[in-house]
């Protein structure tokens, strides 16, 4: 599958610069290497989640990854959690974003239960997401558990992002999505997890909600590089949910830093086209077509 084949004969498609190499999992993979006390990367790695053509075009010269995470089921679909999502979901919205981009490494969440079952169940679902989007890698979540199911994938050319600390697919186990490991056992368990993760194969690893040093202490002792959210600023690399760091929601998890504020922003645009279009000031002459002079 191509990944850029914007239509540019509909007017609103902005073509894109000259499409580059695309960033690999080796060259994820290799930006992590053994240092004095464990494992670290020199220049961390920038991550934020996608969902649609024209967002990943914007992301995608800033970022190294774009994740079409499956928190597109509450910031597009407004789903209660992500249980609900479906393949077809992440299929479309991770082929709209591959074809959106050009320079980060594509990598497609696994919806609940497409991968739990068996790792053939697992093989069948990313697969799918693989040949339908044009990714090159799927995220899934969970730790020991799952560690068999991430060899398998990634023996057989599925190249696999893991998901340990605050797993929000678990969130029916978890009881909510409160910060992971405040307990010494659930603080082992999430370093645990984060080894099984890596020791199977995974190329890099989200570590999310969980306290700052469990965060620090995985990024040292891990040899592949971890993502942090709601972690910690010695990780290798740090995702944001796109929608939280813009602002687009008024209520965000604490470790949201907001670049913008653009639910505000929206409101007013809409507020101010709302009263032209009622005062009739919109639109002028310059908004409407006329006879071309001479014709
Ligand atoms: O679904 C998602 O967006 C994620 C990130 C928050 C890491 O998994």
């Amino acid at each position: 599958m191509s990944t850029f084949t914007i239509d540019t004969s509909t007017s609103r498609a902005t073509p894109s610069p000259v499409p580059g190499k695309r960033t690999t999992v080796p060259a994820i993979r290799s930006r992590k290497l053994p240092a004095e006390n464990g494992f670290a990367t020199a220049e961390p790695i920038v991550m934020l989640t996608a969902y649609t053509m024209r967002m990943a075009q914007l992301l995608d010269p800033h970022c190294d990854m774009l994740l079409v995470g499956d928190s597109l089921g509450q910031v597009i679909y407004g789903l209660p959690s992500t249980i609900p999502v479906t393949m077809e979901m992440m299929c479309a919205h991770g082929a709209a974003v591959v074809r959106g981009s050009w320079h980060a490494l594509v990598a497609v969440d696994m919806p609940f239960g497409s991968y739990e079952g068996s790792p053939e169940q697992a093989f069948a679902s990313a697969s799918r997401i693989m040949k339908e989007t044009g990714c090159a890698a799927v995220k899934l979540e969970g730790g020991e558990a799952m560690a068999p199911t991430i060899a398998f994938l990634s023996g057989r050319g599925i190249p696999v992002v893991g998901h340990v600390g605050l797993t929000p697919q678990a969130v029916n186990v978890l009881g909510g999505y409160g910060a992971r490991g405040r307990e010494e056992q659930e603080a082992r368990k999430i370093l645990a997890d984060a080894r099984a993760v890596a020791d199977a194969g995974a190329f890099c690893i989200v570590v999310e909600g969980v306290l700052e040093d469990i965060a620090t202490d995985v990024a040292r002792n891990v040899a592949p590089p971890v993502i942090g959210i709601g972690a910690s600023a010695e990780c290798d690399g740090q995702v944001l949910v796109t929608d939280d760091m813009l602002g687009v929601f008024e209520r965000t998890p604490r470790f949201v830093k907001r670049y913008d504020d653009l639910a505000a922003r929206i409101s007013a645009a809409a507020a101010m086209y709302a009263s032209e279009v009622r005062d009739r000031s919109f639109p002028t002459s310059g908004q409407t077509y006329r006879p071309k002079s001479g014709s």
